[in-house]
């Protein structure tokens, strides 16, 4: 979704262009979370004594867009410094009101931008808002629902009972009469060089740097006492004022600077000392001082908020010398299983211990059945080891997209396990189904790729994927390593079980070979570039395949339309016959995943279906194959592997097929149109 970013400095003098160039390149790093509009609002004088102003700057298209109207506008050359100065920055994917500038962030308060705020999320009541804040007065110049929330705190300032109110106060009402999901952070020529930032269901960090030692590595939660029911008497609350000797700071007076951002890609280039904020926290930053107060307790009952220490690496997250973020992440796809498996699985003693899970392997085994939820390619992953896991914990395992399983109300009970699958760990539909399922007492579980996560610190117990931060839109290592996660759990269930000994060993040996295998699949490059030389300009291509390969069709063809727009369809080749087999002809190219695997002879059935019709098909294949490359217009040979695993290497192919594809066809791979990486709105 939309990708916050803001940058405060205290005491550490920078030029309007340095400002400039910090939340520029911060909203580049987070622009795989949205793309359609940017702005940035930075304070428009550098003097103190002359009256201060908010300027705003707004652009619709990518933040280069933006860059460029910064530059055009300002004179940079200034050498002028702002001493302490708070600039906030927003990168935007459209949920309410169609991408233009006015409808972008910051969204402000008043043509003389009192407040301005960005924001991720959506907030459900803001009809309601919006009519009580019509009623006051307050002119709506946008269609979003963000707007609501600068005009509510100007409300909220303009109606306030003392002149010291505080600005996290006045966020602190504002945030009760919200109703959704949020990440925020507010700034104000009301309140210069100070900044509050707030979560409730969307993501927020803070980075913090400082040259000078801090006096506290956790920074104490502070609660305040307050009775605010609704929009109405909300201005005759009693707020406490905050104890400023608990707040963190640099110190004495010295110099520091904070980073708030929607994920670590945007701040771990300026410094890797983090504080995640939970959900209902307010932060806020004054004369160079951090403070975290909440009104509720918080989920964890955690009494304060550590500073970590993150370990990624800002070249993790570059493009090194690929031309796209999702080439790389398909490329690195033999080093990012390893680190999936790394210190789990023993290849020696042929164990694997998911130290997440540990403590509640009993209680899973001893569940009603397992229930995998997820969106999209993450909901594909568990499809694709559906059958190995029924397999390997003798249990019933349901597959769930997270949207439907809300739809359809599902009875879920106290003596079910639910794996919520996420590479975010912030998709909407996959958390409200981790929050219904909690709402019912089973245990749940997350399988994420984000620490820190919301579906990661929602969760009883989890396993973090390790496959490395994913920038491209379209999930690619992220499926492979939810895919052997997934595989992982299966074993560790089934160590005490005699009869799955051989097949035990057998999988375990499959996992060792993997990544050489998929560099083996990955040396295909050139071969399937071609392939997609002769496809770029179709309009339509069909997967087809079955068992373990029937998830391999439907990511694949998820590959093929979120980033080349052409329609493509995976195809269960069982259902063949009862309806898609009208599709095919001379004309219309098909895909066919046929394996060495117990669905091989079926899936000759299919083949000769489509052959019989003058289909000409491409045929996914094991090299040993001699069979199925006869009837083939075209085959693409991969490595055998175990039947379970197989869908890791078959998948590679598709992803690399999709890729080629868009770049033939001229499209942004890392940011296709109408998607955004993380998902965080219903
Ligand atoms: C497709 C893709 C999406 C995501 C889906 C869930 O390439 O990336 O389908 O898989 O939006 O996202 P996560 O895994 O972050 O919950």
């Amino acid at each position: 979704m939309c990708g916050i970013f803001a940058y405060l400095n205290y005491r550490v003098p920078r030029t309007r262009k340095e400002i400039y160039e910090t939340l520029i390149k911060g909203l580049q790093r987070l622009e795989y979370r949205g793309y359609d509009s940017a702005g940035v609002a930075i304070d428009g004088n550098n003097n103190e004594d002359k009256e201060r102003f908010i300027k705003l700057v707004k652009k619709r298209g990518k933040v280069k867009a933006l860059e460029e109207e910064l530059y055009k506008q300002d004179d940079l050359d200034s050498k002028t410094d702002f001493e302490t100065h708070f600039g906030i920055a927003h990168t935007r994917w459209a949920t309410h009101g169609v991408p233009s500038a006015i409808n972008s962030h910051p969204q402000r308060s008043d043509k003389g931008n009192e407040f301005v705020v960005i924001h991720n999320g959506i907030i459900t009541n803001y009809k309601d808002l919006r009519k009580f804040l019509e009623s006051k007065g307050y002119e709506f110049e946008s269609e979003t629902d963000t707007e609501t929330i600068p005009k509510l705190i100007k409300y909220m300032y303009d109606n306030r009972e003392s002149e010291d109110t505080s600005f996290s106060a006045l966020v602190e009402r504002v945030i009760q009469q919200l109703e959704g999901a949020f990440a925020l952070v507010f700034k104000s020529i009301h309140y210069p060089g100070e900044a509050v930032a707030t979560r409730r269901g969307s993501p927020l960090l803070i980075g913090v740097r400082s040259k000078y030692k801090l006096s506290t590595e956790q920074i104490p939660v502070l609660y305040r006492t307050c009775n605010i029911e609704n929009v109405k008497n909300i201005c005759n609350s009693q707020m406490k004022r905050l104890d400023s000797s608990t707040c963190l700071h640099a110190v004495g007076d010295k110099a520091v600077e904070f980073f708030f951002a929607s994920d670590a890609s945007a701040i771990i280039e300026h410094t890797n000392r983090v504080i995640f904020l939970e959900d209902d926290d307010i932060a806020a930053v004054t004369d160079g001082k951090l403070s975290i107060h909440r009104l509720k307790r918080s989920a964890s009952d955690d009494p304060s908020r550590a500073i970590q220490t993150l370990q990624m690496e800002l070249q993790q997250i570059m493009k090194g010398n690929f031309s796209a973020f999702m080439q790389k992440e398909i490329f690195e796809q033999p080093e990012s299983v390893v680190n999936t498996m790394r210190g789990r699985v023993n290849f020696e003693s042929s164990t694997v211990l998911l130290g997440g899970l540990k403590d509640h392997l009993k209680e899973i085994r001893r569940c009603r059945r397992l229930i995998i939820i997820g969106c999209g390619t993450s909901y594909h992953a568990a499809v694709a080891t559906r059958q190995v896991l029924e397999e390997l914990t003798e249990l019933p395992v349901m597959v769930e997209l997270a949207s439907d399983f809300l739809d359809r109300n599902t009875p879920v009970f106290r003596d079910d396990v639910c794996f919520f699958i996420s590479q975010s760990g912030e998709t909407a539909d996959t958390l409200m189904a981790l929050r219904y399922c909690k709402e019912r007492r089973a245990l749940t579980v997350g399988i994420t790729n984000t620490v820190g996560s919301s579906i990661s610190r929602e969760t009883d117990c989890g396993v973090h994927i390790n496959a490395g931060p994913e920038i491209g839109v379209a999930s690619t290592k992220a499926y492979t390593s939810q895919f052997v996660s997934l595989v992982m759990f299966g074993l560790m269930m089934s160590e005490d079980r005699i009869s799955l000994q051989k097949r035990r060993q057998e999988i375990i040996s499959g996992l060792k070979s993997l990544p050489e295998m998929i560099k083996e699949v990955l040396s295909l490059d050139e071969k399937i570039h071609d392939l997609a030389l002769e496809l770029y300009k179709q309009r339509s291509l069909l997967v087809m395949g079955r068992g373990y390969n029937y998830a391999t069709c439907l990511e694949g063809a998820l590959k093929i339309k979120e980033i080349t727009y052409m329609h493509s369809e995976g195809i269960l080749a069982g259902e063949l016959k009862h309806g898609p087999l009208a599709l095919i002809d001379k004309q219309m190219p098909v895909i066919m995943v046929i394996m060495k695997d117990p669905c091989f002879t079926k899936c000759q059935n299919a083949l000769q279906q489509v052959t019989a019709r003058q289909g000409r098909p491409i045929i996914l294949c094991s090299k040993e194959d001699t069979e199925s490359s006869k009837f083939a217009y075209k085959t693409i040979e991969l490595p055998h592997t175990v039947d379970c695993l197989q869908g890791v290497l078959s998948v590679i192919p598709l992803q690399l097929l999709s890729f080629h594809l868009a770049v033939l066809r001229g499209y942004d791979v890392d940011f296709p149109r109408n998607l955004a990486k993380s998902v965080t709105v219903e």
